[in-house]
Order: C-alpha cells, then structure tokens, then sequence
C-alpha cells in the first residue's frame, strides 16, 4: 500500500469488474476504522449484501455502514433515490432492531419517480424488440439488460435539468407542484407514444396523484433529507473518517464501462467528487474489490464466460443471482485485463479478493491475460462493447486447489496453489492484494 499525507483521512471501496464483487463485506469491515459511510452513486440497482453474526443484510440504496451503531451513513448528491425504496428499506432495518439514526440523505440527491420506471422498462422492451426483430448480437442496439429501477432515465433528466426533482424538491410542495406539471407534459405523450409503438398499455400520468405521492413519502423522509456537502466537510474538520462505498462496478462505469451496457453513474473513485462534495485528494486508500473470477448481470459482452458445467459449478457455490433482481449472473474466468484496466483507472490502492473460496475444487483455473483482436494480442481494455464483442481471451491455466479454505483465517493456512493465484493476480495487476475473502462471514477475511 502506498502511504498518504495527513489530509488524506478518507478512504474508498470500489468494484473492479460488473458489480457484485463484495463490496458490502468490504465496506462492513472498513466501516470499524471510520466515523461516516458515504454513497456517491447509483440507486436502488445496487444490492449489497452483509452477513452480520450469521445473520444477512441486503442493502440497496442504505450504505453497509449503517450495520455500525453509532456511524454517519450518507447517501450522497450523486446517488438517485427512489424514496419509496428508501421508506421501505429504513422501515425494514427498523423491524430488524437496526439503529437508523445516524442515516442522512443529500437534498440535491434526484429522486427516481415512478415514470423513471416506466420509461426504463419500455425502453428496454423496444430495445429487445428491435434485436429481436434486426437478429443483431450486442454491438450496441440489445436490449441492456437493466435492472428496470429508472436508473437510467432519472441520471437523464438530471442533465436535462427541465423537470427533474431533487430529495430537497420533495420537501417544497409549491415547487414540486411546478416541476411534476412539467414532467407530466414531457413525459406522459412519450411513454403512452412508446407503450403504442410497443402495443401495450400505459397509464396516463395523474399529475394530482403524483403530487399526492411525493408530498407524503416527502413528509416520511423529511428527519432524513439534509444538506450533506457543508455535512461532510464539518466532519472532515473535526478530523473525522470518511469511507466512500461505490456501487456497481468500474466496468458498469457510464464513461469507462463497457458502453452501452453500462449503467448511468460514475463508478469509479473519481465519482466521489462530483457524487458528494469531498474532493477526490482526500482519498488517501482506495481499495479494489474484485472476485476471483468473473460474473456479470443483464447484457453485453463477457469474453470469459463460461457456459458449462464448470461455470454452472461456480454458480451454485458462489450462490450467483443477483441481490436486487435474483436474476442468476453470467459466470467466467477471472479476466486481468478488465480488471488491471479498472485498478488504473480508480487509482487503486490496494487490492479485495473476494470468493476465493468458490474455486474450490476446480481442478485447473483459466486467467485472461490478453485479448486477441484483429490477430493481434493486446492487453488493453477496449473503449466499448463493440470492440470487446469480438476479442479472444488469451489464458494462463494455473494449478486450482480441492480444499475447502473456508476455515482459514491467515494467508499462510492456505494451499500452496491458492497462494500461487493470490501472487499471480498481485503480479498481473500490479497492486497488492490487502484482503482475501473466504466466505461471506465479516470473520472468513485474511488480511496481508
Ligand atoms: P441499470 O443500472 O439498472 O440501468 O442497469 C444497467 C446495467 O448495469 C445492467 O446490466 C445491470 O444488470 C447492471 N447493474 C446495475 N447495478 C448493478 C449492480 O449493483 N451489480 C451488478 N450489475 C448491476
């Protein structure tokens, strides 16, 4: 690990591959050693999962560190919120015996109104439709494969400024009344002209049902809804730490990922600044978090997927379907070109390997280590899906291991072989791995 000056009193997790690498672990043990977790980006697509004393979380739009009595938990500028979720998932943390009050979410945070939803899932639905009908693979007109949360089309009507409706908006029905008669006027004629083109039926949008709506889950979420920036800076002041929690995955990042099939956030590390207020520099740790092979959610291109017993093996034991939609996720060797590429661009670090475990038992363990395109090999990350679409991995077979490493609580009670892995992924990176996760326990984590 690197060392960093005395203002650099913040630290970040970050996913190196699609999402779902175990961050909420990550997060959930880092937390101890900081004041305040911070979200920066996403919504209620992400879906964090945290065993706590053989008992489990699954967190969307909270951060992990809320399992802390006592800890800030911040749901940053940068996130988008779908505040009847957050209702939901308060109340569920409530129930549960969970301490919430320490949770704040950002008044400049957008809220995801339930038209985002709509358009979100139309969209996709015109979009398979057209793959459908073109035979097209995914060269950037399939259908994404989104989790349907209106993710994209709230990240869209944030930059599009017109009607668009902040956490602080929900709180001032005078103004909420303006922008809702506006949204309605932009959105109810394209979603009902999208549901014709689709031959489905929409429901008009109620422009007094929805004011309705907002103003009540408004009057819920008010004790939450704060300004956060001037918040986070006080903390910092008081010498207080900050851990940044990032959803997704650097892969699924809006710039960097593999566009299209990507999601509508930054990502990466570099989102902290814009996704919070806190600048950048004063992240001094950046940790990597990246599973020991690879899956991904919805659409787009995997060169390493497997779609074979071996793949279906790694599946079950690393119980794959997604948190937030059960969806089960595409399973595939490790790729070290992705996430040497994602390392970089985050600034990371230092290394999580997370799952180590699931490769239990796979007698020989494929690492891409190149790409061939064009008859060339590179080890360069493609800009987008077109080009990743159509590269050849090059592998590395390493030797696996049949124990189960789930009981081992230092590096050293590992088989030689895992160790092997763990060098060789520290080599190809070239960052140091600084946790390796064994099973889903906050317990089942070595560190270096
Ligand atoms: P959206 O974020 O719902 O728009 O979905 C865009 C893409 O990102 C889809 O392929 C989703 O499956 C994927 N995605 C979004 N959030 C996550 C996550 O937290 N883990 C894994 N995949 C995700």
């Amino acid at each position: 690990m690197t060392t960093h000056s005395s203002s650099q009193t913040c630290s970040a997790v970050v996913g190196l591959q699609w999402g779902d690498e175990g961050k909420g672990k990550a997060v959930d043990i880092l937390a101890a050693q900081h004041d305040a977790v911070v979200r920066y980006n996403g919504g209620a697509n992400a879906g964090h999962s945290v065993v706590v004393k053989g008992e489990r979380f699954s967190l969307h739009l909270i951060p992990s560190g809320i399992l802390y009595p006592g800890k800030l938990a911040v749901i940053g500028n940068g996130v988008v919120v779908d505040p009847w979720k957050l209702v939901e998932e308060v109340e569920g943390l409530k129930k549960r015996g969970v301490d919430t009050s320490g949770l704040v979410c950002s008044d400049r945070a957008h809220a995801v109104l339930p038209y985002h939803k709509t358009e979100d899932a139309l969209r996709e639905d015109l979009l398979k439709r057209n793959a459908a009908a073109l035979a097209v693979d995914e060269r950037g007109v399939s259908e994404i494969g989104t989790t349907r949360r209106g993710i994209g089309p709230a990240y869209a009507d944030k930059a599009q400024r017109a009607c668009a409706i902040r956490m602080g908006d929900l709180l001032r029905p005078e103004v909420l009344r303006e922008k809702l008669d506006v949204a309605v006027a932009m959105k109810g004629p394209a979603l009902t002209g999208l549901a014709r083109t689709l031959g489905v039926n929409a429901e008009e949008l109620n422009r007094d049902a929805l004011i309705q709506q907002c103003t009540e889950v408004g009057q819920k979420l008010a004790p939450l809804i704060k300004e956060t920036t001037h918040l986070l800076h006080a903390q910092l002041g008081a010498g207080k730490k900050i851990l940044f929690e990032g959803a997704n995955g650097s892969l699924l990042d809006v710039d960097h990922g593999t566009y299209p099939y990507v999601t509508g956030s930054t990502c990466i590390s570099s989102g902290i600044g814009p996704g919070t207020g806190v600048p950048t520099t004063r992240v001094g740790r950046i940790l990597g978090i990246m599973k020991a092979y690879s899956t991904r959610v919805g659409g787009g291109p995997f060169p390493t997927e497997l779609k074979d017993a071996i793949g279906d093996g790694i599946r079950n034991r690393g119980r794959e379907f997604g948190t937030t939609t059960g969806r089960p996720r595409r399973v595939g060797w490790l790729d070290l070109v992705a996430v040497k590429y994602a390392a970089m661009i985050n600034g990371a670090t230092g290394l999580c390997l997370t799952m180590l475990d699931v490769l239990a038992g796979v007698e020989e363990i494929k690492v891409c280590t190149a790409y061939r395109i064009n008859g060339a090999e590179t080890t360069q990350f493609p800009p987008d899906a077109y080009d990743l679409q159509r590269v050849t991995p090059v592998y590395t077979t390493l030797k696996g291991f049949a124990q189960d490493i789930t009981k081992a609580r230092r590096l050293a009670d590992l088989p030689a072989e895992a160790r092997r892995y763990i060098d060789f992924i520290e080599q190809s990176v070239g960052v140091k791995a600084d946790m390796v996760g064994v099973g889903p326990d906050r317990e089942q984590t070595l560190t270096s």
